[in-house]
């Protein structure tokens, strides 16, 4: 839930006495229960991207907006999931997501939102780590505690910046299906969620999901945008023809698949200028 609205973005680093520009004129609108995937080169400005429309960082000239409000800085309304893991240090896996989902959901009980926090804690496997703090953890498994309290804080927006990748290959792919379903609007089997929590169609959450990985991107996303660097730009914005819900195993069998999945692997060489 929620539009989102790129105009005119740049964004400049001053590093030293250089200035630096990591995206210009950057525009796009994402309509409200969108899933766009974006994909590009490391370095094209992805993260920097989600940090202007997270409200961490303010842009150099054009503006983000969600639902025609500018945004200005962090809120409930905006979940995030980081490329490195932001787990506070100093509170276990469970406090982790309990505080997160007390940021967004003030009124529900501190029982239910106990209850809400282990359910997707076990959701993504990390049942038996609730007590632990996180750098008693893998990398990957403070991404999936990460990515537990994003699902878990239920926002109507949700930036997720190469969520999955410090994840390994089987609990991505199973962190894929979960999203999927979420977003899709089925109840996940055992999940204990709130009723409002399974969205019904036409209320889905907005979804900015940055990867590298094309077959992810395209598995997910109603829509790819395809920045190139530098500086960022839009270089193309490719629909995403599959209908809903969506089974991979059918999908990737399918020509469509192949064909889109080649026209992107085709269009992300040319943006190494055909040298990898
Ligand atoms: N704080 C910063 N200061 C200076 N340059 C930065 C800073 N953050 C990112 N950059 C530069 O901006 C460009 C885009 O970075 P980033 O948004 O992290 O790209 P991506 O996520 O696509 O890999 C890169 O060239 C990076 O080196
Ligand atoms: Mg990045």
């Amino acid at each position: 839930m929620g539009k989102i609205e790129v105009e005119n973005l740049t964004v400049r680093y001053k590093d030293g006495g250089n200035t630096f520009t990591a995206l210009e004129n950057v525009s796009f609108t994402v309509e409200e229960g969108q899933f766009a995937g974006v994909i590009g080169s490391s370095g094209c400005g992805k993260s920097t991207l989600l940090s202007v429309l997270g409200g961490l960082r303010p842009p150099s000239s054009g503006r983000a907006a969600i639902n025609g409000v500018t945004v200005t800085g962090p809120g409930p309304d905006k979940g995030m999931v980081f490329q490195h893991y932001s787990l506070f240090p100093w509170m276990t896996v469970l406090d982790n997501v309990v505080y997160g989902i007390r940021q967004v959901k003030k009124k529900l009980a501190k029982k239910d939102t106990v209850r809400l926090a282990e359910s997707f804690l076990e959701k993504v496997g990390l049942e038996g780590f609730q007590r632990k703090f996180p750098q008693q953890l893998s990398g990957g498994m403070r991404q999936r505690a990460a990515i537990a309290r994003s699902l878990a804080m239920d926002t109507g927006i949700l930036l997720m910046d190469e969520p999955f990748g410090a994840v390994d290959a089987r609990n991505r792919t199973y962190l894929q299906e979960l999203l999927l379903k979420l977003w899709e609007g089925a109840n996940p089997g055992e999940v204990v969620v709130p009723p409002d929590y399974a969205l019904p169609r036409g209320k889905r959450k907005t979804i900015i999901f940055v990867t590298h990985d094309i077959d992810e991107a395209i598995l997910l996303s109603d829509r790819i945008i395809m920045l190139s660097g530098s500086p960022g730009k839009v270089y193309k914005d490719i629909t995403v023809p599959f209908t809903r819900p969506r089974n991979r195993a059918a999908l990737i069998q399918t020509s469509e698949y192949t064909r889109l999945r080649n026209e992107l692997f085709a269009l992300f060489f040319n943006d190494f200028g055909g040298n990898i």
